[in-house]
């Protein structure tokens, strides 16, 4: 079954910043250029309380999505925890001041050495196989630990972000259940906390009912006396392109207080909810603005070049992502001439597009595009292949802008290879 969706998406619309900022923005700061609209971000944290009305509800932050400084900052400001999937995401919120009572560690094949870094930091591990289980007891006996099971439910926008189902990595199955037993009472584990993440951009509410049923099934007391919280992963869905409907998050928030509820009466003990969020939070508050530098026309397909690339914004190379492009210098009114262009980046490989024949307002040399839904996967996702640097990322936050990271120049970027590197 489809997720329930409510109507239209324009009220939505008339919350993301306005063409003329990102232009302004462009002027300001120079392209490419990553902007965020620090306001909606909030707003979206806020709202996922008003949908899941659960009194012990914890939103953390997937930063995977964005490590960007400041959006890490206004989370914490705001009440956020944190999911974090290495070591350095782990040193990073804790420099920023996150406690470590309100960071996960969720590791995924990581080393001994890792698992010693992270334990000395006091933040709790989040294991997701019979081996580093086996191990983490060995070196760890009578401390507490939280579990990921896989809720052999297999849902997401594309098959490489679908963690759920045993075709994956992730997580412990279920049937596991009979040898994690042996393993946690054998070293005295403290179970608080269970886990599962089903995949990103769920359309199907109905699987993550499932997903939650699925472990809640194993949940019983008797197996897990000491349990804090549930925690049910991230996968919020968000539009991304303009056909797409919202999901109905309120009907869908009732539905998993509901089934939550039920549980915890049944446990004898009213747990914390965790949700790990990352798209719902940030996607739809940024936008990367380019500039196009160069127009071909080839045989009649239209090719608007770029100064940037997938370098910059993976997501249409690695998943086939649509992102919507607006061009802001000639924003679509009636009567406006539309043409089918490629909009491409400045990197040497063919795949480098944002969009292939995609019908936009007619593109002038010089004209500022902003590829949307850029704040989740995007920046973080991030490299310097060809040797470009990654752009600035500006804030906005209550009508102020915020410079919060700089692009290196390309001296800068060429002595930092250098700097980096061995001498030779
Ligand atoms: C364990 C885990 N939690 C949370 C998330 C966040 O997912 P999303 O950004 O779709 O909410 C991911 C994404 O890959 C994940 O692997």
């Amino acid at each position: 079954m489809k997720g329930e969706v409510t109507g239209s998406t324009l009220k939505e619309a008339d919350l993301f910043l306005e063409g003329e900022v990102l232009v302004n923005m462009a002027k300001k700061y120079g392209t490419p250029l990553y902007v965020y609209d620090g306001n909606l971000i909030i707003r979206r944290f806020r709202e996922l309380h008003n949908f899941i009305k659960w009194p012990k509800l914890r939103i953390l932050y997937a930063m995977k999505a964005n490590y960007n400084i400041a959006i890490l900052k206004l989370l914490k400001d705001h009440g956020a925890y944190i999911d974090t999937v290495s070591p350095a995401e782990v040193h990073l919120v804790l420099k920023l001041g996150y406690l470590p009572g309100h960071i996960l560690y969720t590791a995924n094949n990581i080393t001994d050495e890792e698992m010693h870094e992270v334990k000395k930091t006091g933040v709790l591990m989040n294991i997701g196989s019979l081996s580093r289980l086996e191990k983490y007891g060995k070196a760890y006996p009578e401390t507490e630990i939280c579990l990921r099971f896989n809720p052999d439910v297999t849902a997401g926008i594309h098959e490489y972000v679908r963690t759920g189902g045993d075709l994956t990595k992730f997580g412990i199955l279920m049937q596991d259940l009979p040898a994690v037993k042996k393993i946690t009472d054998k070293y005295h584990l403290k179970v608080i906390g269970l886990h599962e993440h089903t995949g990103s951009g769920i359309a199907e509410t109905e699987k993550v009912y499932q997903s939650m049923k699925n472990l809640l099934g194993i949940a019983k007391r008797e197996d897990f006396p000491d349990l804090r919280f549930i925690d049910f992963g991230g996968g919020f869905k968000v539009p991304y392109s303009p056909d797409e409907k919202r999901i109905n998050y309120d009907q869908f928030g009732k539905k998993i207080a509901e089934i939550f509820s039920e549980f915890c009466q049944e446990y004898g003990n009213e747990l914390e909810m965790y949700f790990e969020p990352g798209k719902y939070l940030v996607a739809e508050a940024g936008s990367l603005v380019v500039q196009v530098n160069t127009l071909k026309d080839n045989k009649g397909r239209l090719i608007a070049g770029t100064d940037s690339g997938f370098p910059h914004l993976i997501r249409p190379v690695v998943y086939g992502a649509y992102h919507e492009i607006q061009n802001l210098s000639n924003p679509f009114k009636p009567g406006t001439v539309i043409k089918k262009y490629d909009i491409c980046g400045n990197i040497c490989e063919t795949g480098d597009c944002f969009a292939t024949q995609r019908d936009l307002p007619e593109i002038k040399e010089g004209d500022f595009l902003a590829v949307k839904n850029s704040g989740a996967y995007c920046y973080s996702m991030g490299g310097i292949y060809n040797l470009r640097a990654m752009p600035n990322e500006v804030l906005i936050l209550n009508g102020r802008d915020y410079l919060v990271t700089k692009r290196l120049a390309n001296e800068e970027l060429a002595e930092s290879i250098i700097n980096g590197s061995r001498k030779f």
